[in-house]
């Protein structure tokens, strides 16, 4: 089947991410690659549980952590867990991002893939000081040229360096002239292992699946390396094809 097909056959709640909540060791990742310190204010932009916010107070000393998610369930477990803590200058908000005021942020991490929550943040975060540092995980803002990657973490910094071309934003991304399948799987690799959950088995069809997208995405935008599919490339499709039974050749213009 193709794999459009395979990926309506999943829950909503894995397509829309929302019980997704980023590893700890990767939120503290993600504050050494902000350079997260005690002069900021620290938001997340769907903070899920909270443990970003506890990180970012008690091991990164920041001035004050503010979370904002749209889900009851989640903002009640972030709370509970603040309380128990007994942490201060930490707060939590049940909102949708879209309405949401972060005006006196220093540093904002989120990770959302919907496009119209994405370009949504984008027109509040123009609006921001200068000099704001803008967690993405995966891909930077749309329209953005990122000030630093250390995939799959991405840096934006207000005044946004605005871009149309998704080649140059591409290449900025992945720190390479061209897309080979070596970049391809390393950059998938990097980006499982920041949000798997430690299932090798899984981890391995991710692995493949990202690896993929990055490589055909690359194709259809003329960056990949060579005129040519790599050997390696074609098996990963033929595996995908014969053991998953998920088709993806067609996604190739
Ligand atoms: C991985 S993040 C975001 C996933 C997101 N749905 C996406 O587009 O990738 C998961 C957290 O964001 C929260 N969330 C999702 N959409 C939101 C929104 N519009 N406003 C606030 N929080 C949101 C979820 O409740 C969850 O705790």
């Amino acid at each position: 089947m193709k794999i459009e097909e395979y990926l309506s056959t999943l829950p909503q709640s894995i397509l829309s991410g929302e019980e997704i909540q980023i590893p700890p060791d990767t939120i503290r990742e993600i504050c050494k690659f902000a350079d997260l310190g005690q002069n900021d204010t620290f938001y997340h932009l769907g903070s899920g549980n909270g443990t970003s916010l506890k990180i970012a107070r008690q091991e990164f000393n920041v001035k004050n952590a503010i979370g904002i998610d749209n889900s009851e369930k989640m903002i009640s477990l972030a709370k509970k867990m603040i309380n128990e803590e007994n942490i201060s200058n930490i707060k939590v908000i049940e909102q949708d991002v879209r309405k949401a005021e972060f005006k006196d942020a220093d540093v904002i991490l989120c990770w959302f893939m919907d496009a119209e929550v994405l370009e949504s943040l984008v027109e509040k975060f123009q609006k921001l000081k200068n000099g704001v540092r803008i967690i993405t995980i995966w891909g930077p803002l749309p329209g953005c040229l990122p000030e630093k990657v250390d995939f799959p973490y991405i840096l934006n910094k207000t005044p946004f360096n605005q871009t149309d071309d998704l080649k140059k934003q591409l290449l900025a991304v992945f720190e390479t002239e061209c897309i080979g399948f070596v970049t391809a799987w390393e950059y998938a690799e990097r980006y499982t292992k920041s949000i798997g959950r430690d299932n090798p088995e899984n981890d391995r069809f991710l692995v493949i699946i990202q690896a993929l997208t990055i490589w055909i995405n690359a194709k259809n935008l003329g960056v990949a390396c060579g005129e040519e599919i790599p050997d390696s490339i074609r098996s990963y499709i033929a595996i995908l094809r014969e053991y998953f039974g998920i088709e993806v050749e067609h996604l190739l213009k």
